[in-house]
């Protein structure tokens, strides 16, 4: 079809786009403050690909039992250890991934810092090995941002063309056969996420301005992510909420498993700073999940005291930013080790986000609970000095 060659040229504008950015970044001193998943994790993509002799969907990098296995971690038979990047229930990765390989997007959904863009992020970098065709919406977010728009140069010189136009990264996803994401979905307004209804189920995107189209070729998903926090999924129209499988990322089941999470992208971040992570700050790390938890769930761990809950979601992504800020005050400021006292003015931080209210729950907390406990001297006068 002929719509589909001008999504066949901006395949190899695209295609370049990487390597040249690639390119850039080494002429720098290779210094990307923080590069795409797919080269991150490049190594491991590689040998998952040798390794995998299942079944792929047509377009896909691995089989989706090797995707799986990159979400969720492994040993493969030659001994390479694939590193765990989502720590939760293995079902719900095999369902996204499953989705990935049917004609439903896939909607990840869940309160703030459940790993929906992380996880959005590392499935199209396992599936199409490349995770940058990516829509951030916003309620600003243009009709263009998900269709297409125009070089307004070229489209007044020329008027409108194959040149003109400058593709989505939806549209460059369809074209390609490739993995686009759409973060934030429910903060587009309404008229502007129906612009998907035709792409998800007709697999089209019209350009009546050219008499073409471009269609979808096999390969070619969505995935979106969504809070359902700040403002509800209802405002995803029921028929756009039609042409996706909702996927509902869930917090941290246990402690351990926060702690896991919370330490593990620790190491990750710290390294990727020059922040020697040691063992020594796992017991500060223990502390500060406690606490989110703790007052997140408005029940002490042992379940004896309710607690008033303050107003902030105290998410496990900002547990990590909590320890990260932290370990770069012990490296900066310390001798190194991560103590009470890095850690306590980013619990304050994120504990009291409304001044007056977030304020009384955190006093109480601190006086009823942080104090009596056995081995929590030193955080307590170290909440003390902050809040003062
Ligand atoms: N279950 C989990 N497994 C692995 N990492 C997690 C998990 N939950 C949260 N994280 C971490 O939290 C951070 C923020 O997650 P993010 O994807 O931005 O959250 P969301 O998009 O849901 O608000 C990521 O760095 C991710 O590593
Ligand atoms: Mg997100």
């Amino acid at each position: 079809m002929s719509g589909n060659s001008f999504g066949a040229a901006d395949g190899a504008a695209v295609a370049t786009g990487n390597p040249a950015g690639g390119a850039a970044a080494e002429a720098a001193g290779g210094a990307v403050l923080r590069p795409h998943a797919e080269e991150s994790f490049a190594a491991e993509l590689a040998a998952l690909a040798a390794a995998d002799d299942r079944p792929r969907p047509e377009r896909w990098r691995l089989s989706p039992w090797a995707v799986a296995t990159y979400l969720l971690g492994g040993t493969l038979a030659d001994g390479t250890v694939i590193t765990p990047k989502y720590v939760g229930p293995r079902r719900i990765v095999e369902v996204a991934v499953t989705t990935l390989a049917t004609d439903r997007a896939l909607l990840l959904l869940g309160v703030p810092g459940t790993a929906k863009t992380w996880v959005s992020e590392h499935l199209a970098a396992a599936v199409s090995g490349d995770s940058t065709l990516l829509v951030q919406g916003t309620a600003g977010t243009p009709e263009e941002a998900i269709r297409y728009g125009w070089n307004y140069a070229q489209l007044l010189a020329n008027g409108p063309s194959r040149e003109a136009l400058v593709p989505s990264p939806v549209m460059r996803a369809m074209a390609q056969g490739m993995t686009a994401r759409v973060e934030e979905l429910t903060r587009i307004p309404a008229d502007v996420q129906d612009s998907l209804i035709t792409v998800l189920s007709e697999k089209t995107l019209p350009v009546p301005e050219l008499g073409q189209e471009v269609q979808a070729v096999r390969g070619f998903n969505l995935i979106a992510t969504a809070n359902d926090r700040d403002r509800g999924v209802n405002e995803l129209s029921s028929a756009l909420r039609r042409r996706f499988n909702t996927v509902v990322l869930p917090l941290p089941a246990t402690p351990e498993e926060e702690v896991d999470i919370v330490s593990r992208r620790v190491g990750q971040i710290g390294r990727s700073l020059d922040l020697p992570a040691g063992p020594e700050g796992m017991d500060e790390i223990r502390r500060v999940v406690t606490v989110f938890r703790e007052l997140r769930s408005g029940l002490t761990a042992d379940g004896r005291t309710k607690l008033k809950s303050p107003s902030g979601t105290l998410s496990t992504a900002e547990a990590i930013s909590v320890v990260t800020n932290g370990l770069a005050l012990a490296t900066h400021f310390g001798d190194g080790v991560l103590r009470s006292g890095d850690v306590a003015a980013g619990i304050l931080g994120a504990v009291v986000r409304d001044p007056a209210a977030d304020r009384v729950v955190w006093q109480e907390y601190l006086d009823t609970v942080v104090r009596e406990r056995d081995g929590w001297k030193d955080f307590y006068r170290a909440c003390r000095e902050v809040s003062a």
